[in-house]
């Protein structure tokens, strides 16, 4: 079957094609127009400037995604994909509600014109399911007894812009919620601190970047900055704690101190390693407490090198041992790739446009 997936909760606008038969999966289109270029200025995402970008990017990213599937649109009474997408996948849920409307309205009119039905994605539940875009060409029978006997159940972070949430995946659909932030998310935490340094948005790579450059650097400067709830008995977290840690570190130190190289380093590093720290304490307490199989990462801040490799130094002496899944980079932050595949497992849950409705503050 083929499924062709669209995403635009914040300020990617995405469309997917999928081809999944006999259990193999094909990507064969995954457009992302990221508007990062334009929010940049603004250090952050505004919701109305987005909806417009997402109004002015859609068709052209839907051309594109169509072109690299190999469909022509040339005739645009009888376009050749009119017969050949079986499935519409849109995200409508959680997200920035003006943006989801976008997409939404997008998915409707074209499921209209193809008569088709739309399957309602959960853009959690898409950011876990984005780990599974990698076995491409690969047997990926998620239903098979093999993959619930070795995988399931898992410890899920998600981490992005807009979440952290521990979450425990006892069955594909079947998720129950541990913790979640009680204010800002690792991601808004990394962008909004990059943004008090001055580097530029998104932070999360940007601070990445600087941290990485500290490696193999005797720095002078030495900062330490809090790890938010790391030793509270439960699964939340709070980040913005640790950005207003830095801004009266950043304000402590005088304007040539702070713009010099050695401090942006050492606030680089220190930041991406309090966010790590608390990240990975929480999500290996609640492996302990669950006894699950597996830890899955997903969303913007997964795609971060040090979070992965500090997690896999954690857990390869545990015994019994734990698998440990995170997306391909490219399918970290937002994509429709994986909005696609999510449907792909809801399908009964497929409904006529008309009843497809956007729900901003939706929960896994
Ligand atoms: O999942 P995503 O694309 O959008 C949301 O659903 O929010 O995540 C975007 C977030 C941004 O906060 C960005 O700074 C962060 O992911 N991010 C990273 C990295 N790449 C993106 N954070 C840390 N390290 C990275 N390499
Ligand atoms: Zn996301």
């Amino acid at each position: 079957m083929i499924i062709l997936g669209i995403e635009t909760s914040c300020d990617d606008t995405s469309i997917a094609i999928l081809k999944i038969e006999n259990r193999k999966l094909k990507i064969l289109s995954n457009v992302v127009s990221s508007q990062v270029k334009l929010h940049a200025q603004y250090g952050g995402v505004y919701p109305f400037l987005a909806k417009r970008e997402h109004q002015k990017n859609l068709p052209l990213v839907f051309n594109k995604a169509l072109k690299k599937a190999g469909f022509k649109i040339s005739n645009s009474q009888s376009p050749n994909y009119k017969n050949k997408i079986d499935l519409i996948a849109v995200t409508f849920g959680p997200g920035l509600e003006p943006c989801l409307w976008q997409g939404i309205n997008f998915a409707k009119e074209l499921a209209e014109k193809l008569n088709l039905k739309i399957v309602p994605v959960n853009h959690l539940e898409a950011h876990i399911f984005a780990n599974w875009l990698s076995s491409l060409g690969k047997n990926f029978n998620f239903q098979s007894s093999i993959f619930k006997k070795n995988i399931l159940p898992a410890i899920c972070l998600i981490v992005s812009g807009g979440h952290t949430q521990l979450v425990l995946m006892k069955d594909i659909g079947k998720y129950k919620i541990l913790g979640e932030t009680r204010d800002d998310a690792a991601g808004e935490c990394l962008d909004k601190t990059a943004r008090i340094l001055g580097l530029g948005y998104p932070g999360g790579p940007i601070i990445a970047k600087k941290a990485k450059e500290v490696k193999n650097k005797k720095l002078k400067i030495e900062i330490v900055l809090p790890r938010p709830m790391i030793h509270h008995q439960n699964y939340d977290f709070s980040f913005s704690g640790l950005k207003t840690a830095v801004l009266y570190n950043f304000k402590s130190h005088s304007l040539k101190e702070r713009k010099s190289k050695e401090y942006i380093l050492a606030m680089a590093k220190e930041i991406q390693q309090a966010i790590i720290d608390v990240l990975i304490a929480k999500t290996l307490r609640a492996t302990k407490e669950y006894k699950v199989k597996s830890i899955i990462l997903g969303g913007g801040v997964s795609a971060n090198e040090e979070l992965r490799k500090q997690f896999q130094l954690k857990i390869k002496n545990l015994k019994p041992k734990i698998n440990f899944l995170a997306p391909k980079k490219e399918f970290c932050t937002d994509n429709a790739a994986m909005t696609a595949l999510t449907s792909y497992f809801h399908q009964k849950e497929a409904k006529t446009p008309k009843k497809v409705e956007v729900n901003a503050n939706l929960r896994l």
